[in-house]
C-alpha cells in the first residue's frame, strides 16, 4: 500500500513575522507533487499571516500545541477550535513540551483527543532520550507513549493521525539517527498501530524527525517504514526545505 510521504517543518519558537512571511512565501513556490503533502507549524502569532502568505495552496498549516479545552477560563492557553478555524494539523507532545515544558504522557493523549474532536490532523511525537537509548528502553518508552497518546484514538480516526518518532538526543544537535535506528523504531511503531488497528494501524504515516538535512535526507527517507519528516532546523530556509521535498519526491517517485 502507498502512503503519501509529508515534509512537514516545525518553526519552533523561531522567526520575526516579516521573516516568517517571506520563507511561507518560499514554502508555497516549492515544486511538489500529489505523491508528497507539505506542512508548516510557525510560531502561533504568525500563523495569520503565514496563512495569508502561503495564498490559499496546498501547503498544510499547523499549529505547534495546543489546550485540551475548547474554550472557558484557561488564560495564555490556545483552543483547538480556534485554531481548526486557520489549521489542518497540530503537533501533540513534542519532546520540548514533554522534556521542557514537563507535559505527562496523560495530558497529550487529551491533546490528541481535542485535536481529532475539533477536526484536525494530530501529530503525535514519540521518542526517547539518550539515557532512555542506552539502558536499552528506547522500545518500551515509545511503546508507552503510543499507548496514552492515542488511547482515545479508534481505529476509523486513524486517518486523522500522524506520528513523528523522534529521538531526543537527535533533535537539533546536528546527530541524526543512523538510517538502520529510524527504520527500527519507525517499523515499531508501525508493528504496534498494525497490532491494534490491523490495515487502518499500518496505513498511518509515521515520519522521522532530528537532524534531518539535506545531507542525510536521502538514506533517512528511504526506509521502508519512513514515511518522510518532521524537520526543525533545516525548515528555517526555503532552499533546504525545498531539498527535503524534493528527496521525498525522489523517493515517492521510485
Ligand atoms: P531538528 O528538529 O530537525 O532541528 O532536529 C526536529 C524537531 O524538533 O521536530
Amino acid at each position: 500500500m502507498t502512503r503519501t510521504m509529508i515534509v512537514a517543518g516545525n518553526w519552533k519558537m523561531n522567526l520575526s513575522r516579516a521573516e516568517a512571511v517571506a520563507l511561507a512565501e518560499g514554502v508555497a513556490e516549492i515544486k511538489t507533487t500529489d505523491a508528497v503533502e507539505v506542512a508548516v507549524f510557525p510560531t502561533f502569532p504568525w500563523l495569520v499571516p503565514v496563512e495569508d502568505a502561503l495564498d490559499e495552496g496546498s501547503v498544510v498549516l499547523g499549529a505547534q500545541d495546543c489546550y485540551v479545552e475548547t474554550a472557558g477560563a484557561f488564560t495564555g492557553e490556545v483552543s483547538p477550535a480556534a485554531l481548526a478555524e486557520l489549521c489542518g494539523a497540530v503537533l501533540a507532545g513534542h519532546s520540548e513540551r514533554r522534556h521542557v515544558l514537563g507535559e505527562t504522557n496523560e495530558l497529550v493523549g487529551a491533546k490528541v483527543r481535542a485535536i481529532l474532536d475539533a477536526g484536525m490532523t494530530a501529530y503525535l511525537c514519540v521518542g526517547e532520550t539518550l539515557d532512555e537509548r542506552e539502558q536499552g528502553r528506547a522500545k518500551s518508552i515509545v511503546e508507552e507513549q503510543l499507548e496514552h497518546g492515542l488511547a482515545a484514538v479508534g481505529t476509523t480516526e486513524l486517518a486523522q493521525i500522524v506520528v513523528a518518532y523522534e529521538p531526543v538526543w537527535a533533535i537539533g544537535t546536528g546527530v541524526a539517527a543512523s538510517a538502520d535506528d529510524a527504520q527500527s523504531m519507525c517499523a515499531f511503531v508501525r508493528g504496534w498501530l498494525g497490532a491494534r488497528h490491523g490495515d487502518a494501524g499500518t496505513a498511518v504515516r509515521v515520519l522521522y524527525g532530528g537532524s534531518v538535512s539535506p545531507a542525510n535526507v536521502d538514506e533517512i527517507f528511504a526506509c521502508e517504514d519512513v514515511d518522510g519528516g518532521l524537520i526543525g532546523g533545516a525548515s528555517l530556509d526555503a532552499e533546504s526545505f525545498g531539498a527535503l521535498v524534493a528527496a521525498a519526491g525522489r523517493i515517492a517517485a521510485v
